[in-house]
């Protein structure tokens, strides 16, 4: 085992995925080397959610497996959403443990590494209360043509199940300079897709005097020349006002998808999980986005089994699909999470009725996209080239609409399609994805 090498598994969603990026960049700026294997590193680190149970417990057994290795001169040590939320409590679950840091204390790495090599053993980072984004020049990125940018860190609503606000603080907005700075960087160096990140995008406001809110920087951001793709995650329905449905009509280079998390169909339960809007409310920006000049495509996350849900409030989410016909949703079970203010909500809904509702919520979904993707046969779309699946013979492309399309080559000379993009006409349909046949001869 040598000095100055690290290891770090990422959980979580896709802010957690760009923070270990910024992080790795971070330690190789400072001298470390990343290692594949646990195994062979000095630091290892774990960069953890805590948005369900289950994704919490993931860490502490992680963290299990290696106990015996306590004192053998690794350092371990725990980011993210666990860390925040538990704090010093690490200490004494896991004694091995030397780092605590959550992710609004990441600015403050660089110091944190030099206490840990100073033999320092008990370092934490877990301060929420700080105005500063993480901007670090060093992030190392992990896909060569599509880019993570975060905008906006924390959330300041306040969901009655949801972790988010006590694990990663208020909101704060980047400057727009900084945003386009980074943009234009990207698009340099050769990215093609952007994806601009954080817990609620659609309550950018850019903190100088340009003032730019969320659609204003939508539009400035798919101007860069060379950008040919802008995504972003994720929106929260209330702050998703008809000037984003603008913009994005106005310029193609914003992707043809809006994931717009629901959480339930029924108006009571929204109102128990505090989420802001009505079913009605919801719905009209489902119409804004239906009676738009391009034809979104539409996704969602719902919560099954929250306290107090009955089959007529689980009967109106059913409905809702039945309304929307989402593309594609994330579904989950509620899960009790400490801090919240559900923790304290009475009726809450059996386990195996949970479980009951999650199977009908996804038999349901799953025709319906078998549906939906059947109709698309026959049609072409550019796709951006991902990769190969060498098994199938197939290119693995996506849509601006973020399907999956593989497709074949049939006159390719063996040169690599990927980070191309390419018309590809759709020839067959699943549930989950669409295959097809290159539309034009390379
Ligand atoms: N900021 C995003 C959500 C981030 S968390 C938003 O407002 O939509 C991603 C998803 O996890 C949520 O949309 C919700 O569906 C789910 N989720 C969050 N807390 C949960 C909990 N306690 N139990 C089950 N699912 C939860
Ligand atoms: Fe959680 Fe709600 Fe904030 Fe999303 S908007 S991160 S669900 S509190
Ligand atoms: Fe999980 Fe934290 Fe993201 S709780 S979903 S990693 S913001």
């Amino acid at each position: 085992m040598s000095g100055k090498t690290f290891y770090i598994e990422t959980f979580g969603c896709q802010m957690n995925v760009h923070d270990s990026e910024k992080v790795i960049g971070t330690l190789m700026a400072q001298g470390y080397a990343q290692v594949e294997a646990p195994e062979d590193a000095h630091l290892v680190l774990y960069n953890t959610c805590s948005i369900r149970d289950k994704a919490e417990q993931k860490v502490f057994n992680r963290l299990q497996n290696f106990k015996r290795d306590a004192g053998k001169g690794k350092i371990f040590g725990v980011l993210g959403c666990v860390a925040q939320q538990e704090g010093e409590k690490i200490f004494d679950r896991a004694p091995h443990v030397s780092l605590v840091c959550g992710s609004a204390s990441y600015t403050r790495l660089g110091e944190m590494l030099v206490q840990l090599e100073a033999g320092n053993r008990h370092v934490t980072g877990l301060s929420l209360d700080t105005d500063e984004t993480f901007d670090t020049p060093f992030t190392r990125r992990d896909n060569p043509h599509r880019a993570y940018i975060t905008i906006i860190e924390g959330c300041d609503k306040s969901c009655a199940y949801c972790v988010v606000p006590f694990t990663r603080g208020p909101e704060r907005s980047r400057t727009s300079e900084s945003v386009m700075a980074e943009a234009r960087r990207l698009a340099a160096e050769g990215y093609t897709e952007i994806q601009l990140l954080g817990q609620n995008v659609n309550s950018y406001r850019d903190p100088s005097a340009a003032g730019w809110d969320f659609a204003a920087l939508l539009g400035r951001v798919a101007e860069i020349p060379g950008i040919r793709r802008v995504r972003y995650t994720t929106s929260h329905p209330r702050d998703f006002v008809r000037a984003i449905v603008d913009a994005m009509d106005a310029n193609a280079v914003l992707c043809d998808h809006v994931h717009l998390p629901v959480q339930s169909g029924s108006t009571r339960m929204l109102a128990a999980m505090d989420r802001l809007y009505t079913r009605d409310q919801y719905m009209r920006r489902i119409e804004w986005l239906k009676t738009a000049r391009r034809r979104y495509s539409i996704t969602t996350d719902i919560i099954v089994g929250f306290p107090g849900e009955t089959e007529e409030d689980f009967a109106q989410t059913l409905d809702l699909l039945e309304k929307v016909e989402y593309d594609s949703l994330f579904s989950f079970k509620y899960s009790p999470r400490p801090n919240t203010a559900a923790l304290a909500f009475s009726d809450r809904v059996p386990e195996e009725e949970k479980q009951r509702r999650l199977v009908i919520l996804q038999e349901k979904q799953r025709a319906i996209q078998i549906r939906r993707n059947a109709e698309l046969i026959g049609a072409v779309r550019e796709v951006l080239v991902e990769g190969r699946n060498q098994a199938l013979g197939q290119w693995i492309g996506r849509t601006s609409d973020n399907r999956t399309l593989n497709f074949t080559q049939a006159d390719s000379n063996g040169d690599s399609l990927e980070g191309k993009y390419l018309p590809v006409r759709v020839t067959r349909s699943g549930p989950n994805s669409l295959v097809g046949e290159s539309a034009t001869v390379v």
